[in-house]
């Protein structure tokens, strides 16, 4: 037997408990050998207890190999309540927030393979607003150290993973000095990567680009906001949010989440699409199988893979919101048989 790894659990609001249910079936059903240890937070948790995470939470968060989260709600009618996820990030440290978008044949809008990786720390989500006279303000914070850290994890992700070009995105044709700045370290650090192709795009022509030729984009490096924006965007060409998960990466921890919210519209009712979380716990045994050269583990993750793409691209077990009528729990099984069948045959 490998290494017994030890995992948080954020099960999350609205669907995220219905999704972690069937995602925490499948990881102990393919294998993988861990304790999971619940935190809870959460606005559902604040409801409760009026905390919006479990005291001593981010201690046993900083302690565990991963985190693996479902969506939290940050509530629009209560201007206090600060977001959980944005807390998380900066507590733990994760300054890369990776989206890979892969298309599915017969479900995509388009043909694509992109990784979005977006500056997860600062930007406009630091939160410092205020309001005066009736004129509203808040600081988009861009630093020099986290314009590098974000670059360079960028770069050596696309070397790493085997892409060939990577594309900053910005706005400093009108935000000179502060994306002025992180375009300033792009382009400083891309001449130590000879290998590579790079290039520039501005925000909103990259929106465009991306719906009319997303095969042009490979690893896009951007800032906290437009990241949050065009992963949306390339969720809908991928054919739903529910298929996309993430990793949120610092130099000591790693959290694992869905693309998508908690899903209100949806939530209980047993028809949300738990690939975007199960991806997110494949991502999660890729990064625990690097970094603790676990092949085991690999092996899962290649496997869990394969059946999420057979599943999705075969149409014939699907949720509601890509034309199916097959329930949350029915995807999963689907994907747990057909991964069982590739490790054990
Ligand atoms: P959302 O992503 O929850 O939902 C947008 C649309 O996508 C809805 O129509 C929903 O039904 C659909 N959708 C989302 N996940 C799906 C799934 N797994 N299967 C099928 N359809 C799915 O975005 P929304 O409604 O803007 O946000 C709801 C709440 O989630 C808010 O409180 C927001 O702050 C929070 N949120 C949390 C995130 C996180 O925890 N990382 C990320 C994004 C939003």
């Amino acid at each position: 037997m490998g290494r017994r790894y030890s995992i948080g659990v954020i099960r999350g609001d609205g669907v995220g408990p219905e999704l972690m249910d069937v995602t925490l079936r499948i990881l102990n059903e393919v294998g993988f050998y861990a304790d999971f240890i619940e935190v809870n937070a959460g606005y559902d948790f604040y409801r409760k207890s009026g905390k919006v995470l479990e005291d001593g939470g981010i201690e046993i968060l900083r302690r565990v190999d991963a985190v693996l989260k479902g969506p939290l709600t940050t509530p629009l009618d209560m201007p206090g309540f600060r977001s959980i996820n944005v807390m998380l990030r900066r507590e733990l440290g994760l300054y890369a927030n990776v989206r890979p978008f892969k298309s599915f044949n017969g479900v995509s809008l388009k043909n694509l393979n992109i990784v979005l990786i977006r500056e997860n720390t600062e930007d406009l989500y630091v939160g410092i607003e205020g309001i005066h006279s009736g004129v509203s303000v808040a600081l988009k914070l861009i630093s020099e150290n986290a314009c590098e850290r974000i670059v360079r994890f960028a770069l050596n992700y696309a070397y790493m993973y085997g892409f060939k070009k990577v594309t900053a995105v910005h706005k400093s044709n009108v935000l000179r000095v502060t994306d002025g700045l992180f375009r300033e370290v792009f382009h400083r650090l891309v001449r130590g990567y000879e290998d590579l192709e790079f290039n520039e795009v501005l925000v909103d022509a990259a929106a465009y680009q991306l719906i009319k030729n997303p095969e042009k984009f490979e690893v896009i490096v951007t800032e906290n906001l437009y990241g949050d924006i065009l992963a949306d965007l390339i969720a809908g060409l991928v054919g739903s949010l529910g298929l996309c998960g993430s990793a949120e990466i610092g130099d000591s921890h790693a959290l694992f989440e869905p693309v998508h919210g908690s899903a209100p519209d949806i939530a209980g009712k047993g028809v949300a699409n738990p690939i975007g979380q199960i991806t997110s716990a494949k991502l999660m045994l890729e990064y625990l199988g690097r970094k603790y050269s676990d092949l085991n583990l690999m092996k899962i993750a290649n496997a869990l893979g394969n059946a999420i793409t057979q599943v999705v691209e075969e149409g014939h077990v699907l949720t509601p919101e890509l034309g199916g009528n097959s329930s949350t729990v029915d995807v999963a099984n689907e994907i747990l048989t057909k991964t069982v069948i590739t490790l054990h045959g």
